[in-house]
């Protein structure tokens, strides 16, 4: 098999919009990889909170060497035309204390904008888990090694309890896997003023994801929009392109307009490479992501990022960073 060149798959696809792409400065990057060594050891057996205000600290003493750099970073939160922030030139690890300090630097990246939170029922409930495709996964999930199709995470649930972003830490992509996010604000520019009204209806189901291990297989959320306005007002987008279906009373036509979403999806899609030493994090309410299949390996530290995660402790009725779809998930349909 070919192993496409990064300079191939980028130049083969639009220069990213909505997307804000910079490198880390040296400094922060020397400064960066010198605290997190030495904080490493200090997160053996050290509680998640713990960890936590340990990435808060070092992330506030190695960003703030640079106003440029924190300018540029903000963008994700201050700016609402950047749905996602691409950084590279990031610390890289080796030797056996690399997974720890890689979880750790994951931590410190996405801190900024919320706290880290995980499912029980994903990735045995790790709050970092370390994403490889496996040969024989579900097709469109993140253990599949095949093409995972567009989709906004969670749709399936309200959108109150789902991940605000979604942080990739790259650390091995052989063959330069690509990861496409197709931001809302540029999917509507080329749809016409009817068919956003038909795609905000609520006439369109999302089934559970795959990705959950317990009964998983048919259940469909109540009917639901794809595109919303969030509580801040800004147009938003929820949809597992793989996983919807239309609620069978409504109007012909829905099908129709669904199916020109879907390409107009593909058409408004933003290619990434999450090689060794970058980072890309993007609002999982703003775009729909997706990542083209596999070839050799491919390691990516996932974190879930959410900016109100009180929201989710009160929802599920416990603290922590841990929750089960069913604390926040009640009902469901068949
Ligand atoms: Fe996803």
């Amino acid at each position: 098999m070919n192993t496409p060149s990064k300079k191939q798959w980028l130049s083969s696809y639009e220069e990213p919009t909505h997307v804000h792409s910079f490198s880390m400065p040296d400094n922060i990057k020397k400064a960066l990889a010198k605290e997190l060594i030495i904080a490493v050891n200090n997160t053996i057996g050290m509680d998640i909170a713990a960890q936590i205000s340990m990435s808060e600290s070092i992330a506030k003493k190695a960003f703030s060497l640079s106003k440029d750099f924190e300018n540029d970073y903000e963008k994700l939160i201050s700016d609402p035309a950047v749905a996602a922030i691409y950084i590279d030139n990031l610390p890289s690890f080796t030797g056996i204390t690399k997974f720890a300090l890689n979880r750790l630097l994951a931590l410190v990246l996405g801190v900024r904008f919320g706290m880290p939170f995980q499912f029980r029922e994903q990735h045995n409930g790790i709050l970092v888990p370390e994403l490889t495709p496996k040969k024989g996964s579900i097709g469109n999930t993140n253990s599949s090694p095949e093409d995972f199709g567009s989709h906004t995470d969670d749709a399936y649930i309200d959108a109150k309890f789902r991940t605000k972003y979604i942080g990739l830490l790259g650390v091995e992509n052989e063959q330069h896997t690509p990861t496409g996010y197709s931001p809302i604000a540029r999917i509507v520019e080329s749809l016409s003023e009817r068919e956003i009204d038909i795609l905000k209806q609520p006439v369109f189901q999302f089934r559970q994801p795959f990705s959950f291990v317990t009964d998983s297989d048919n259940k469909w959320s109540e009917s639901k929009p794809i595109i919303y306005f969030d509580e801040h007002g800004l147009l938003s987008v929820q949809c597992p392109t793989y996983n919807t279906r239309i609620d069978p009373n409504c109007e012909i036509g829905v099908q129709r307009v669904f199916e020109k979403f879907k390409k107009v999806v593909e058409e408004s899609v933003n290619w990434v490479i999450v090689d060794p030493s970058t980072y890309f994090i993007f609002k999982n309410d703003k775009g729909l992501h997706q990542r083209k299949a596999i070839g050799g390996k491919r390691t990516i530290f996932r974190t879930y990022w959410h900016d109100n995660l009180a929201r989710l402790m009160s929802k599920a009725g416990h603290t922590g960073f841990v929750f089960s779809l069913s604390d926040l998930k009640d009902d469901t349909r068949d």
